[in-house]
């Protein structure tokens, strides 16, 4: 969500700033601005779109300045327009301000803004940022900015540049923001895939902390004014993982990466008849979990709890991050609490995690540094390498890999036994799903089907229930085709009632003990005219003479099986969404990674 680059160096900011923005447009964003320090004097250009509109703009300047700011907004208040894009300003245009997050209190400030006589011009709660700076500045920059900060709730990432000094401010509250060090300049970015390209070292700056950047280096102290030490770090990934290897969109990409990324979360972890897995709780001491998240990741601990609960014998309670942390959870001390998240940075899940301080806390994220790897206890990293297309698809398979993993870990813990036959199956799961993609051809043509189709029903069982969920979330989020995910039982006590020839209806139809009654649901739909989708391994006369469509997939065991079932839900949904001319990368409305409440 919004993405924020700054550079302050010796080459021209302007290129740097813009494909900053350019790798951060995945995020999502409706407008885009950019300011830089020019000859004494601070330029302003910001567009509403895309950023190849500010890009045109740009173009028609002459820009040579060492120093800039800029950003890309995803509105929360006030129009998507040029007025409200940022960078803001104070009265003088002397400060420029851009700004992630909500500041909660903006209404209060602008009231008391406007009394002393300020000029607020947008409809943004971010603009009082720019003029409580000028209001507290007297030749320091800093200083001015820490003062400001004091009077703002909410979050915030910010980055300020002023006329009148050479020099970058950049702050934190709950808004992720990075340092990236060269060897003659310094970047600020709220995401490093923006820096990358120049640079692989960075410093986390920890919320409540404000960094300086003048020509000298850079500086870290905590909001109250003490130094602080954050470290340099290397990030591992490459510039290659951020671009799109041959294929149309990184949505694709990273479906076709599953194989590759499953084993990256596996790697090294089942060896030796053990599961190696560097976490620092004692799992018999642990008498239930609770697991929260959002969105795919709260697919995925739906499906962790069953794994949990069948591979470990161990009580799983999952929560949406932004339920469980209004609802007065009881947690006690020998829960183990379990956040899952790809980007490491979702505001709910964060303040779900610092809601929860009595109790062992383990993530499961991708993004390496990011703030939840950074605060919870101990973590499992899955090392699925960036994901850009906002849609989760290799994140969510690594998620459940890395859950299967947890649950024989745990189940050996307590009873000293490794499932040998379940981890030797789930090492050559990555195989498996390669066979679907091998397919992906026949899922392509099977999805022309529904392109035009204006409801889609996912029905599943067990722990394939979250798989249909998310089959269903999939489809939505990227073709805006509405569609539902529903334990496949349940749909006899009301979404029946939608079943006619117009509606198709997805099953997942694995073998198993109840095989038989899904079958029974596929007599249902079909009894009322319902047009069907089998994702199946069973080769079965009553499947076939239900079905109009087939996907088979490979047999596998059951508590490995979400890990294939998914793999032709994300295909279809991707075939339907590129036949309708959708940018799958970047629907409408989404943000990769959604950092306010
Ligand atoms: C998935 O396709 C999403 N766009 C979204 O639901 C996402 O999974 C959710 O916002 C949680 O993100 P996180 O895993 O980065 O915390
Ligand atoms: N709340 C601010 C606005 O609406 C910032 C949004 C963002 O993080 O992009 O302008």
């Amino acid at each position: 969500m919004c993405g924020i680059v700054g550079y302050l160096g010796k080459k021209s900011a302007t290129p740097i700033l813009l494909s900053g923005l350019k790798r951060l447009e995945y995020r999502g964003y409706d407008s885009a601005g950019i300011c830089v320090l020019e000859n004494g004097a601070l330029k302003t250009f910001k567009k509403e779109g895309p950023i190849k509109m500010l890009a045109a703009e740009l173009d028609k300047q002459s820009l040579n300045s060492q120093i800039g700011i800029a950003h890309t907004r995803w509105a929360t208040h006030g129009q998507p327009n040029e007025t409200n894009a940022h960078p803001h300003y104070d009265c003088q245009h002397k400060i420029a301000v851009v700004h992630n997050g909500i500041i909660e209190n903006f209404e209060g400030l602008k009231i008391l803004l406007a009394k002393e006589g300020h000029k607020i011009v947008s409809e943004t709660d971010s603009e009082v940022i720019a003029h409580l700076i000028e209001k507290f500045y007297h030749g320091d920059l800093e200083q001015a900015v820490l003062e400001a900060v004091k009077l703002l709730e909410g979050t915030f990432g910010l980055a300020v540049i002023s006329e009148s000094e050479k020099k970058l401010v950049a702050a934190r509250r709950g808004s992720p923001l990075i340092l990236g060090i060269g060897p003659d300049e310094i970047f600020i970015a709220s995401d490093a895939s923006a820096i990358i390209e120049y640079t692989n070292q960075v410093v986390y700056l920890e919320d409540n902390e404000i960094a300086t950047i003048s020509e000298q280096g850079y500086e870290v102290k905590s909001l109250d004014g003490h130094n602080a030490n954050n470290q340099v770090t290397e990030i591992k990934w490459t510039i290659d993982e951020i671009e799109k290897s041959g294929f149309e969109h990184f949505m694709l990409k990273e479906i076709f990466e599953q194989p590759k990324t499953i084993a990256n979360a596996l790697r090294g972890r089942i060896k030796d008849g053990k599961i190696k897995l560097s976490v620092n709780f004692d799992a018999k001491k642990i008498d239930k979990i609770i697991i929260t998240a959002c969105g795919t990741s709260w697919h995925s601990a739906l499906i962790g709890k069953y794994l949990l609960e069948k591979i470990a014998g161990m009580p799983t309670e999952v929560d949406y991050a932004s339920e469980f942390r209004y609802r007065h959870p009881i947690v006690r001390d020998n829960n183990l609490l379990i956040v899952i998240s790809q980007s490491g940075e979702t505001a709910d899940t964060l303040a779900a995690l610092r809601e929860t301080k009595n109790c062992q806390t383990l993530g499961i994220i991708n993004s390496v540094g990011s703030t939840i790897a950074r605060e919870v206890k101990s973590g499992i990293y899955l090392h699925a390498g960036p994901e850009i297309g906002v849609a989760s698809t290799k994140a969510f398979t690594s998620q459940v890999a890395s859950l299967i993993l947890l649950a024989l870990y745990i189940k050996e813990q307590i009873s000293g036994e490794l499932d040998q036959a379940l981890s030797d199956e789930l090492l050559i799961i990555p195989e498996k799903i390669q066979t679907i993609l091998d397919q992906a051809e026949n899922i392509k043509a099977i999805s022309q089907n529904f392109v035009s189709a204006k409801n889609l029903l996912y029905l599943g069982r067990g722990i394939n229930f979250p798989v249909a969920l998310e089959g269903a979330l999939k489809l939505k989020e990227v073709s805006y085709i509405h569609a539902e995910g529903y334990p496949a039982a349940e749909m006899k006590h009301g979404p029946i009632a939608l079943i006619d020839k117009n509606m198709f209806v997805v099953f997942i139809v694995n073998h198993g003990p109840i095989f038989e009654k899904i079958v029974s649901n596929m007599q249902e739909v079909r009894a009322r005219g319902g047009r069907i989708i089998a994702i199946t391994d069973v080769k079965d006369a009553a499947v076939e003479k239900l079905s109009e469509f087939i996907i088979t997939v490979p047999s596998v065991s059951e508590e490995l099986s979400p890990l294939v079932n998914i793999i032709p839900l994300q295909l279809m949904s991707y075939y339907v969404a590129s036949a309708n001319g959708i940018n799958v990368d970047k629907p409408r409305n989404l943000a990769k990674s959604v950092t306010v409440e």
